[in-house]
């Protein structure tokens, strides 16, 4: 793991965190490369010399410093938005290796996918890709899509990022697809070479995996029996990590749930996690501002950092470990860790033991390097914080800290 004491002090692969943070102030996030590079081989390595191809999701973690560690290592892309694509190109990646998936993509996002030529755009309707046909026509082109099916599994995961039961927006219902297909290999502005499933994120239990992928598999096969023949099948994304250190299925397991069907049907295998490969690299530092002590022993560490900066627990009720950079010696106390909004929703802990704390003092939001920085936002006219990548025992910042020109030079 690279987020480690050193004696009483939290080190990224042997950087202190405490000298970071007096450098480049807080909240700031920072990043171990190295866990970038484990994380990914992990992944990778599960999947053997089966082809695949990893669409590392963007939406995870975005900034470009940090992708482009993943591209040196071989990564692909997925891309949720216009936005997403045009960060992919500027950390070097090709239309090739970007797959476009997104439940509401606009005209103008389709135009610039197909005049790239991406990978696949991944479709999620019959709107969708009529609208695609028609923009490729236009082009005088042919636009490499898929179908995203709904197979109205559960995943068993949190309902806000539970994607695959038929009372989500997402994907075509899979009773429909067969004759979608038929269809969209009779339009001239359509290349169907794949079939796309995502069941939803965090997943902790493999079984509904298993099941979507053998069930996305069939579909392939008699869609390639329909005279229509696929190049690959993508699994999307969504292998759960462990927030609290409880034992929970790693890439291995995921991959034994994958491979038995895909491998019969010999199709290229895509998958596109996001979590998994960035969660554990990253840290969220903050420093205390405020104790608040009261009788019959409740405790509040207020710190200068919240639910601005890391939405998860607010949003998901999510848990991730806070820890003190620098430890102190004494008993543990029932605390809760928050931030400074203005709302009680602003809690990154709640009920925990923690160590005794003095104003000043930085602490640490561990496994937040997924969903982490690419949610925070602006409110309370909070700036953006400043994000840090640890590499080979070195640090610097990969993207500054917003200041509030740059928050303002948008405004009137
Ligand atoms: N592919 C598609 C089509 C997706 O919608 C997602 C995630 C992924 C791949 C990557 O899933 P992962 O491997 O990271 O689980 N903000 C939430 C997670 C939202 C996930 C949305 N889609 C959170 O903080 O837990």
């Amino acid at each position: 793991v690279s987020f480690h004491y050193q004696d009483a002090h939290l080190a990224c692969d042997g950087v202190s965190l405490s000298e970071i943070g007096e450098r480049v102030g807080t909240p700031f996030y920072v990043y171990s490369a190295r866990t970038l590079r484990e994380s990914y081989a992990a992944v990778d390595t599960a999947f053997g010399d089966y082809p695949h191809d990893i669409h590392y999701a963007l939406k995870a973690n975005s900034t470009i410093g940090l992708v482009r560690v993943l591209r040196s290592l071989g990564s692909h892309v997925d891309a949720n938005s216009g936005g997403e694509i045009e960060v992919a190109l500027r950390a070097g990646f090709i239309p090739p290796q970007i797959v476009f998936t997104g439940v509401g993509k606009t005209n103008d996002e389709l135009e610039r996918a197909v005049e790239l030529g991406v990978k696949t755009i991944n479709i999620e309707s019959a709107g969708e890709a009529a609208r695609i046909a028609g923009i490729a026509a236009a082009q005088g082109t042919r636009a490499r899509v898929a179908l995203r099916i709904n197979p109205d599994i559960d995943p068993k995961s949190h309902p806000h990022i539970s994607t695959g039961q038929k009372s989500a927006k997402f994907g075509v219902p899979i009773e429909h697809a067969r004759a979608l297909y038929r269809d969209m290999a009779a339009c001239a502005g359509l290349e169907p070479v794949g079939v796309h499933v995502h069941l939803g994120s965090q997943m902790v239990d493999l079984e509904p995996v298993r099941r979507a992928v053998a069930i996305v598999t069939a579909l392939a096969e008699d869609i390639t029996r329909d005279g229509i023949p696929l190049e690959h099948l993508d699994a999307g994304g969504g292998l759960g990590v462990s927030y609290d250190g409880r034992a929970v299925p790693g890439p291995s397991d995921y991959a034994a749930a994958i491979l038995p069907a895909v491998r019969s049907s010999g199709l290229r295998l895509l998958l596109e996690p996001g979590r998994a490969i960035v969660a554990a690299a990253g840290a969220l530092v903050g420093r205390i501002v405020d104790l608040k002590q009261y009788e019959g022993g409740r405790r509040f560490v207020v710190l200068d950092t919240g639910m601005s900066e890391l939405m998860r627990p607010a949003l998901y009720d999510a848990f991730h470990r806070v820890v003190p950079v620098e430890r102190r010696a004494g008993d543990e106390q029932i605390t809760d860790v928050v931030g400074p909004i203005c709302e009680t929703s602003d809690t990154l802990a709640k009920g925990r033991p923690f160590p005794p704390a003095a104003v000043g003092d930085f602490v640490a939001v561990l496994d937040a390097g997924a969903y982490g920085s690419v949610m925070s936002s602006n409110y309370n006219r909070r700036m953006l914080p400043a994000e840090v990548l640890v590499d080979e025992g070195r640090w610097r910042v990969i993207r500054r800290r917003q200041s509030l020109e740059d928050v303002l030079a948008l405004e009137e």
